[in-house]
């Protein structure tokens, strides 16, 4: 069987979330830059969500999954925009927390699960669709496990690059021939 592999490279202006403002709720104030197990809490706005989303054509029965999924931003609107089952994986237990009183808020709670794991631990190869925010190092010592995802897998990575004004969205496509 041979793997085939479409990279597709998106470049998205204009998306990057505001380093000024607060985050969080009433029961826990986040800020931006958080520190998180292997990579900080950085906040993803909800129109980068959507993209990311729209890029991997999330559509009916698919099963999103966001490794490091901080306040839970994507697992919650995947479940709004596309009546989809999510899940995140989340080490930091208070952002665990604050994603399920979010999903509670979204009113998506029944569809939306938050795990406090660790994503080189925890299982996530049910995933139809996987969203990354965590960083070129991260994503490459994740490769192993995501290359033996189910074949149709859609992974969607959010890569920061060195220019600060741009946000870099990464689709790789797992197709088997
Ligand atoms: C850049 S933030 C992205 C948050 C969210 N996915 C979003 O787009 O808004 C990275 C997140 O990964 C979490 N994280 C870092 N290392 C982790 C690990 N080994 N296991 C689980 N979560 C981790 C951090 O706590 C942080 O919330």
């Amino acid at each position: 069987m041979i793997l085939r592999k479409t990279l597709l490279i998106f470049s998205l202006f204009g998306l990057t979330a505001c380093a000024t403002k607060n985050y969080g709720d009433d029961k826990f104030h986040l800020q931006m830059a958080t520190h998180g197990k292997d990579v900080m809490w950085v906040p993803t706005k909800v129109e980068m969500a959507h993209e990311m989303l729209a890029v991997a054509k999330v559509k009916p029965g698919d099963i999103v999954y966001d490794l490091g999924s901080g306040d839970g931003v994507i697992p919650i609107e995947a479940a709004k925009k596309y009546k989809v089952r999510s899940v995140g994986i989340e080490y930091n237990k208070d952002l665990v927390e604050l994603s399920k009183r979010n999903a509670d808020r979204a009113r998506v709670k029944d569809i939306v699960e938050f795990r406090h794991g660790d994503i080189f631990v925890e299982d996530f190869s049910q995933a139809t669709v996987l969203t990354l925010y965590l960083g070129d190092n991260l994503n490459f010592k994740l490769m192993p496990k995501i290359l033996k995802m189910k074949p149709g897998t859609r992974v969607v990575s959010i890569t920061l690059l060195h220019r600060k004004e741009t946000l870099d969205t990464l689709l790789l496509i797992l197709e088997f021939s």
